[in-house]
């Protein structure tokens, strides 16, 4: 049931201010004797010595779910200090990489049924690793297959393109960061904030969904264009992969994410005058290096559209003219929560206003049984 609105995508995305709600609910707790908040993850609870004590943690998904694992990753270091590798399911098996007794392998999978995680899950099994799973499908392969786990809890997701699973898988990863770096004294202030944030962050989504008639414009611009760049680093570096993801797999645009550390190793030979380029510029430990980006996009002409935190429109666009999209500032670690949703927002009406189907992209299935 669509209720008001015109597709599934379009309800998804909106309904995020409560499918993050349901993700977190029951799981951001007063602690025991003092006023200290905590997190408890019920499924994890009798398996946190154990990962804890892991070598690594290997996260393993593909597409979206894979991009929500890549969000995570710094502050599961930060606050585990455990290192952290990515692995894309399919080339995990296709090199048989190693995969260790001392791992801890969590997979990240919205339906649990992806053939090629599945594959990845049944072979790190096999290794003798720890198999964590994320899932939103209760009962599903990779929740029943998997040592332990996590139910995102966002409710059924029928568009094809994944929007609110996500973001609640991220607040489902940001909750695994805390809760395995709950013993460790030094980051407790952070982890407060985090907490903070988390009970905040459904307001600040609804906020950013504000921009829905902005993103709109913004569509109507680039409705004729054969490319879109969405460049990120850090924190959201996982932002510009899935923002260009969900550009190219609904509106059928040619779109590309890239490291902006990356830039001047071979991406910033495309920059002209014509070709547009998101440049996500938030407040967090990047936000100079991403200003010094934007000065070289400008000073090569490039056609930009750049991303900031609210208050900061005329720091970023002091170089030379852009279009700016404000955002509200949340915690560095959740800010890839609320950056995503404007270009949720602008693949969504890029697709309507170019035609296409936006609940069944053609050639694609909500579910990737086969291999
Ligand atoms: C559970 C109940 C929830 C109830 C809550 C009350 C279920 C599915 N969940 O939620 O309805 O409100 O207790 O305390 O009955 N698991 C895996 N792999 C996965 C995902 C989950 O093995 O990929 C396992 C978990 O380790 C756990 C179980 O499935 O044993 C349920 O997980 P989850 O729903 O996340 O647990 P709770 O949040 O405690
Ligand atoms: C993109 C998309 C796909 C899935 C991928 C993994 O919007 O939906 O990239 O994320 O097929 O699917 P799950 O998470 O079900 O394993």
């Amino acid at each position: 049931n669509k209720g008001k609105y015109d597709h599934y995508m379009q309800k998804e995305i909106h309904e995020q201010p409560d499918s993050l709600t349901t993700t977190m609910r029951g799981r951001l707790i007063r602690g025991d004797s003092r006023k200290m908040k905590t997190v408890l993850l019920g499924g994890l609870k009798d398996h946190l010595k154990t990962i804890r004590r892991s070598r690594r943690i290997v996260f393993i998904g593909c597409g979206t779910s894979y991009n929500a694992a890549l969000a995570s990753r710094p502050i599961l270091e930060e606050l585990s200090g455990i290192p952290v590798s990515m692995e894309i399911a399919s080339d995990l098996w296709d090199r048989q990489g190693p995969i260790y007794r001392e791992d801890t392998a969590v997979f990240v999978s919205q339906s649990g049924e992806t053939a090629d995680t599945l594959l990845a899950l049944d072979y790190a099994r096999e290794n003798g690793a720890l198999c964590v799973g994320i899932t939103n499908t209760v009962g599903s392969s990779i929740a029943r297959k998997t040592h332990c786990g996590v139910h995102i809890n966002a409710g059924a997701e029928i568009g094809v393109a994944s929007t609110k699973a996500y973001t609640s898988q991220i607040v489902v990863m940001v909750m695994l960061a805390l809760a395995i770096g709950s013993d460790t004294i030094s980051s407790q202030k952070k982890r407060e904030d985090i907490i903070d944030g988390l009970l905040d962050l459904p307001y600040k989504v609804k906020e950013v969904l504000k921009l829905d008639d902005e993103m709109k414009d913004l569509a109507q611009l680039l409705i004729d264009e054969q490319s879109l760049l969405v460049f990120g680093r850090g924190y959201n570096y996982a932002t510009a992969l899935e923002g260009a993801l969900k550009v190219k797999e609904v509106s059928l645009m040619h779109s590309e994410g890239i490291l902006a550390g990356e830039m001047k190793h071979g991406p910033l030979a495309l920059v002209d005058e014509n070709l547009p380029i998101v440049v996500i510029a938030t407040r967090d430990a990047c936000f100079s290096k991403q200003q010094s980006v934007i000065q070289q996009l400008h000073a090569r002409k490039g056609r930009l559209i750049v991303m900031c935190s609210k208050g900061d429109a005329a720091s970023v666009s002091s170089s030379g003219s852009c279009r700016v999209i404000e955002v509200p500032q949340v915690e560095d670690c959740l800010q890839p929560v609320i950056n995503i949703v404007p270009l949720q927002l602008l693949a969504y009406h890029l697709t309507v206003l170019r035609g296409h189907n936006v609940d069944q992209p053609r050639n694609l299935a909500k579910s990737v049984t086969t291999q």
